[in-house]
């Protein structure tokens, strides 16, 4: 059999080969259209070539089929190909292939037979990006969570992650600001500390008195120009303005254990103008009204006319997009990024797609390195309306994050009770934090990415479905399995593992999977498939644990089998969970 344990990749390959040796050259391009079985009884892959390809030949999609079958070698994988219906292919694979796959994984406690690849790639992940004496609302945290999952999942497969948080932290609303705080509370700016949400509160503050007061809009403009001057009172006191927001933003990383690397929007700074003269020497930026504007290639007006994208306005400052031109730049020629990854909401489609072309045009990140806008939709309230408190204020991520965590321990308390069980004080706070915050993050993550995602503590918390708290006691209850039935010296590795059962086949079936759904995963970036993948797992452990009892085992060697089983179920979910930037109690 092949070293490589994504199976699909080399029934991929044997198909096609099998349709070269049957039809020659005809079939050099053909694909392969090998599908997951749509139903457990039909086998593990479905192979649906012969009836395109059929077409094409003039053939009868039967024939085709058994032509591709008389060559198909794959005897080391599959048990006899079966024809079905009109020229459908069904593969199952043999017992002996997945015992094969089971021992690789048993043989390797820590990537469970995952190997790194090689080359890795270079890859920036922007994503949270709060913005600086603005609240950091659930966007940011949903920004926060794939971000981190995603970052997770190509630090394992052994890529080099740069991740970074792209704080706005800088910009005009800065003059604005300062000035205003100077005039009503210069102490906040001389170091003072003071809380986010007043931070806020004087933000819109400033905002008001900009738009109606002509005088304090110039003052503010002058303020502008102190600050990109550097001046150092006025760079001291953005300064201070940055630090009290990062210790917010802080609370929250610390909470959810994500860590990365703050380049905020002002460590471009210094790369603006040059993007201007740049695209302007090229020919690409071309005054409009005052402004520096590109226009773009086949996105055009309701008029017709091609729509312009502005980098620099006619009083010289620069927009949101113009820094991250400098930013795809710097991550192309000194991070040197072969892919660069944007996790933000659906809503910024539009601008990643024209910074991206403008970027490609200039020539600030060659064809070779990809960029991908990661996007998400919205998070909305449980009525599908906007997300907010009862009273109706925006949702303050710390207070969500509390609640969760309070709920959660409600839940647990309950639970106790009902079960009799004494714990104490340490472990019911620690696994009620455990619970409730592993709840919110994991209710974003098995979400499809790009659908808007109601949130709901009733359903998040919930004990059955797919949900944190059903995988976190899954995962403890296989656990105390393994414990109460597991012996210290049961040797994983040489374990043959016995596959008589249907249960016991399912369960080894869907473990071997894992592969190829980090492969897709990688490629996709949608931790949706993750968690439904392990919600799967865990109900096909149950269903084995029904059936095939592993204290009473018939044989001593049944009884090894199917603790390994049980086993790599735990270290499956173990990986999986700290994937999705969950870290799994032993015992809840
Ligand atoms: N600060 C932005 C926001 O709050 C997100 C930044 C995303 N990253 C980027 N390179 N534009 O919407």
């Amino acid at each position: 059999a092949s070293d490589s344990i994504d199976v699909r990749e080399i029934l991929d390959r044997r198909i096609s080969e099998a349709m070269l040796r049957a039809f020659g050259d005809s079939a050099a391009d053909a694909d392969p259209m090998l599908t997951a079985a749509t139903k457990e009884e039909f086998g593990d892959y479905q192979c649906n070539a012969a009836m395109s390809f059929a077409k094409k030949m003039k053939q009868k999609p039967r024939d085709v089929a058994a032509k591709i079958v008389e060559e198909l070698q794959i005897a080391d994988l599959c048990t006899e190909p079966q024809i079905a219906g009109p020229g459908f292919i069904n593969l199952t694979l043999s017992t002996e292939f997945i015992q094969s796959k089971l021992r690789l994984m048993l043989n390797d406690k820590d990537r469970l037979g995952i190997e790194k690849k090689n080359p890795p790639q270079r890859i920036v992940v922007d994503f949270s990006s709060p913005n600086v004496a603005k609240e950091m609302h659930v966007g940011h945290l949903r920004s926060t969570i794939i971000g981190e999952s995603i970052c997770r999942l190509l630090e394992f497969l052994g890529h080099e992650v740069i991740r970074l948080n792209h704080i706005g932290d800088w910009g005009t609303q800065f003059g604005m600001l300062i000035l205003y705080l100077k005039q009503v509370a210069p102490e906040v700016i001389k170091g003072e500390e003071v809380d986010l949400g007043d931070l806020v509160a004087f933000y819109k503050k400033a905002k008001v008195k900009f738009d109606e007061n002509d005088e304090f809009k110039s003052n503010a403009r002058k303020e502008v120009v102190e600050l990109q001057a550097e001046n150092e009172e006025s760079m001291a006191a953005w300064r201070h303005l940055c630090e009290q927001s990062r210790k917010e933003f802080k609370k929250i990383y610390d909470e959810l254990d994500i860590t990365f690397e703050e380049r905020g929007e002002s460590f471009y700074n210094p790369y603006l103008k040059d993007v201007i003269t740049s695209l302007q020497e090229q020919g690409l930026a071309v005054e409009d009204g005052g402004a520096q504007v590109v226009f773009l290639d086949g996105i055009a007006n309701r008029d017709g006319s091609s729509q312009g994208l502005i980098v620099q306005k006619s009083d010289g400052g620069f927009m949101y997009s113009t820094t991250d031109l400098a930013a795809m730049r710097y991550r192309a020629d000194v991070d040197r990024a072969e892919r660069i990854l944007y996790v933000t909401d659906v809503g910024q489609a539009f601008h990643f797609e024209q910074v991206f072309q403008v970027a490609r045009r200039a020539g600030f990140v060659s064809d070779t390195v990809s960029l991908e806008h990661v996007p998400f939709g919205l998070v909305l309230g449980e009525d599908g309306k906007k997300f907010k408190t009862r009273s109706g204020a925006t949702v303050k991520l710390k207070d969500l994050l509390d609640e969760a965590v309070s709920r959660a321990e409600a839940d647990i308390v309950a639970r106790l009770k009902a079960e009799d069980r004494e714990e104490s004080e340490e472990f019911i706070r620690s696994s009620s934090r455990k619970v409730g915050l592993s709840a919110v993050v994991y209710a974003d993550l098995k979400t499809t990415r790009t659908s808007n995602y109601r949130f709901s503590f009733d359903k998040m918390l919930a004990l059955q479905g797919n949900t944190a708290p059903y995988m976190l006691y899954a995962y403890a209850r296989i656990q105390g399995i393994n414990r109460k039935v597991g012996s210290e010296d049961l040797d994983l590795p040489s374990v043959d593992v016995v596959l008589d059962d249907i249960s016991e086949k399912s369960l080894a079936r869907h473990l071997i999977r894992l592969p190829r759904i980090l492969a897709e995963l990688e490629v996709e970036l949608k931790p949706h498939t993750l968690c439904d993948y392990i919600f799967e797992l865990s109900q096909k452990f149950n269903q084995f644990y029904e059936r095939c009892s592993i204290a009473n085992a018939e044989s001593e060697e049944l009884k090894r089998s199917r603790l390994a089983l049980a086993q790599l179920t735990a270290r499956v979910l173990k990986l999986s969970l700290h994937l999705l930037d969950i870290k799994p109690l032993e015992r809840l």
